[in-house]
């Protein structure tokens, strides 16, 4: 005689499988790579069981401008479970996701910073959705990289803290990785490479550097280096304050309430003169090449 309940047993044993295997399936998981090589694929629940790195954070949401309680994983200790000390030895951090967009932050940043990443809005499964100022709305799960801006209120000025959303990876990358043609070579000193990060983010949207870059204003590196014709103590001047030097000049000056400018313009220039070093001999950029043809 069969027993019926046996089949019922195994029938709602088959459906726990099932959906426990969906799950499992579905579960979205952030890949963890240095450069090009995957060190480690997490899951939502195996972030969130990271010793010491679990918290939520009050943020003031630059999207909707709308504070958000978000439960999520410390940045800095994701990664330092993930990749122990190394990941402080490169320069910055890119975050994959699936909209495309591919944010790359300087590691001192993380390091220094109040990143989380988050995995749904306090209390809840996953996200609400934000309202973006274009009237669309956006699910910002799995994974969405929040900071900390209430307490300090200085991390919304920082142009590197970005909030990228549906992160699907993060990657552990150099300078030279990202911008091949305009940053320093690998083995320069902290120096030149901060002052490249900060030409990043006060130069490059009007100038390029072999070519890397906006056309407001002129090359700086090729055919020949900005630092080859101006002395240094008149180029870090005219940064501060061109129209002082130049009368009717296009450019910009530097950022007048910057803390440490003077330092951080001379940074600038320390860029400026490894980069003579390194041109890059682009045909596109050396019309002598391109009569040859
Ligand atoms: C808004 C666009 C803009 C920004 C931002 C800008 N510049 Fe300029 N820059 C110009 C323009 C345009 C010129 C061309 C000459 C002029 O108008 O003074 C110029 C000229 C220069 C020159 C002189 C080049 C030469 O051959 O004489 C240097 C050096 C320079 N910029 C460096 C910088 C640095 C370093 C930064 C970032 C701290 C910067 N610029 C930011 C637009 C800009």
């Amino acid at each position: 005689m069969k027993n019926p309940h046996l089949l019922k047993y195994r029938i709602v044993a088959l459906l726990i499988l099932y959906s426990v295997g969906t799950y499992a399936m579905d579960s979205p998981t952030l890949t963890l790579r240095k450069n090009d090589q995957i060190i480690k694929v997490l899951t939502q629940g195996e972030i969130a069981q990271i010793k010491d790195g679990v918290v939520s954070v009050t943020v003031d949401n630059p999207t909707d401008s709308k504070v958000h309680t978000y439960d999520g994983t410390s940045l800095a200790v994701l990664l330092d479970h993930v990749f122990g000390n190394s990941w402080k030895g490169f320069d910055l951090v890119k975050f994959i996701t699936s909209d495309g967009y591919q944010p790359v932050i300087p590691t001192d940043k993380i390091i220094a910073g109040s990143g989380v990443i988050s995995t749904g809005e306090k209390g809840q499964t996953g996200f609400l959705k934000l309202l973006r100022s274009n009237e669309e709305t956006v699910d910002p799960g799995p994974f969405y990289l929040v900071w900390e801006n209430i307490k300090d209120k200085g991390n919304n000025e920082d142009p590197w803290l970005s909030w990228p959303w549906q992160i699907t990876g993060i990657e552990l990358t150099s300078l030279s990785r990202e911008f091949p043609h305009s940053a320093p070579p690998a083995l320069s000193g902290e120096v030149a490479k901060a002052g490249y990060l900060a030409f990043r983010q006060h130069c490059i949207k009007c100038h390029s550097i072999n070519g890397d870059g906006g056309a407001v204003g002129p090359e700086l590196n090729y055919p020949v280096n900005v630092t080859e014709y101006w002395k240094a103590e008149w180029l870090a001047r005219f940064i501060a304050d061109p129209q002082r030097i130049r009368a009717n000049s296009k450019m910009i000056p530097f950022y007048r309430d910057m803390k440490n400018r003077e330092a951080a313009i001379s940074t600038i220039i320390e860029y400026l003169k490894v980069m003579k070093d390194n041109k890059l001999h682009d045909k596109k950029y050396n019309p002598a090449d391109q009569e040859s043809r």
